[in-house]
């Protein structure tokens, strides 16, 4: 039986699910909401919010929709999938994404890191606070050696984290995110050693018993070269990632993954969908930064290409309790992504300006729309991060070179983009 489809958000991961599942021979119609001009090549964008569940209940209903699948975190952290589970359905829709409880796992870093704890999933050493405990948290600082890492605790959109080379700046840092800076976000604020190591990104699809491991990746999140300067959502990706091992690999498994679905049994939170593994390794041992309950953007980008295993059966392996018996296979090759993003981007930047894309000569790569909008056939820049290249390549450099190479030849005013995506591997 094919499947209707509904894929929730509107950036380029939602871009890249919906490329991915257009390819499966399991999927009837494919929706998206709200979609961009990107995914409207592929799929029926539906206007509307994600996190209007009154309003993504009547969209399943009346598109007889199978399968929901949510993009981004917001959604879940308003427990959208704990509305539409309590829905009563003459034909219950799939559900990829967790209920309110599963979503903590991001949604609160003081929740993630005291099941971390709990669960003995390796992890920086860290202490929460709240606003009214801002000597007990200057304290445990000062016995800290720098940098030393603030984090909001809440959503705070890839923002929520402050390294700080000192401890005076710390201190500043500190008062500022318990005075609000980040609203209610910042209220609790986690303090935790800073771990010296390599980043990378792990994504599972499970249904809270089995998982199957998609393609592991690595973004690059800073704006400068060489990873300098702020934090943005993601400026490129690469999979596969030369450092990790089979051995690394087998630690992920294990102390890690394994350690978190147990967990999640043990404190009775139900979970179906993605995980997203923040992790850094450090002198050859995996430690957890965060949980993301979601795919990664831009990681997707790199990842739904790699997978060569159909999506759609992926996900009814996951509603059957089957994912221990379907084979994961993967594209050999390298995939690289690089995002085109607006002029002042992460701070302030201007919208609307006119892109224009070769007319030929990429059939090599893969285009993913993050922030763009179409009207009268003309496409223009509708955010900071605007379009995302995928290629594939031999070599991790062919693959860069590849988007690269596109990435020069696409226009918009005030365009940028990192040309060293993939620069600290092998
Ligand atoms: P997050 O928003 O939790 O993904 O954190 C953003 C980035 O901050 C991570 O990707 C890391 O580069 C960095 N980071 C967070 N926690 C630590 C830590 N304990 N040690 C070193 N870097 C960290
Ligand atoms: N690429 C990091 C994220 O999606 O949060």
């Amino acid at each position: 039986m094919k499947k209707n489809v509904l894929i929730l958000g509107s950036g380029g991961r939602e871009h890249a699910l919906a490329y991915k599942i257009k390819q499966s021979n399991l999927i009837a119609q494919l929706f998206v909401m709200p979609g961009n001009p990107g995914t409207a090549a592929l799929a029926l964008n539906l206007p509307g919010n994600p996190s209007d569940a009154e309003l993504v209940k009547t969209t399943i209903f009346n598109f007889d929709i199978d399968i929901v699948i949510c993009g981004p975190e917001v959604p879940l952290a308003d427990g959208l999938m704990d509305a539409l589970s309590i829905a009563s359905w003459d034909h219950k829709p799939i559900l990829v994404g967790p209920t309110k409880a599963g979503a903590m796992l991001e949604s609160s870093k003081a929740f993630s890191k005291e099941f971390m704890l709990k669960h003995s999933i390796p992890t920086a050493a860290f202490q929460a606070f709240t606003k009214d405990q801002e000597q007990e948290a200057l304290e445990y600082m000062s016995l800290l050696k720098p940098p030393i890492v603030l984090k909001a605790s809440g959503l705070a959109a890839g923002k929520g984290v402050i390294i700080s080379p000192d401890h005076h700046q710390a201190e500043l840092e500190l008062l500022d995110l318990l005075h609000g800076k980040f609203g209610a976000a910042s209220e609790t604020i986690v303090i935790e050693e800073f771990l010296d190591g390599i980043e990378f990104s792990v994504f599972i699809l499970t249904n809270g018993t089995q998982y199957a491991l998609l393609p592991i990746a690595k973004d690059y999140k800073r704006i400068g070269i060489a990873d300098s300067g702020l934090n943005t959502g993601g400026m490129g990706a690469v999979s596969p990632v030369s450092f990790v091992d089979e051995i690394l690999l087998e630690k992920v498994r294990s102390q890690i993954i394994q350690k978190t679905l147990d967990g999640l049994k043990k404190d009775q939170i139900p979970y179906q969908g993605f995980i997203f593994f923040g992790l850094i390794c450090v002198q050859g041992e995996p430690y957890l930064i965060e949980y993301n309950c979601r795919m990664g953007d831009p990681e997707t980008e790199v990842v739904m290409p790699r997978l060569k295993t159909d999506l759609i059966e992926l996900i009814l392996a996951m509603q059957e309790n089957r994912l221990d018996q379907v084979k994961i296979e993967t594209d050999p090759r390298y995939a690289a992504t690089i995002m085109l993003v607006s002029g002042g981007y992460p701070g302030v930047y201007e919208k609307g300006k006119t892109i224009q894309l070769p007319t030929e000569g990429y059939q090599n790569s893969i285009l993913f729309h993050a922030g763009t909008k179409e009207q009268n056939s003309i496409l223009t820049t509708d955010g900071g991060r605007v379009i995302s290249i995928t290629s594939f390549g031999n070599t991790k450099e062919e693959a860069v070179d590849t988007s690269l190479d596109l990435a020069a030849k696409i226009q918009f005013e005030g365009k940028y983009y990192r040309q060293d995506i993939g620069f600290d591997l092998s």
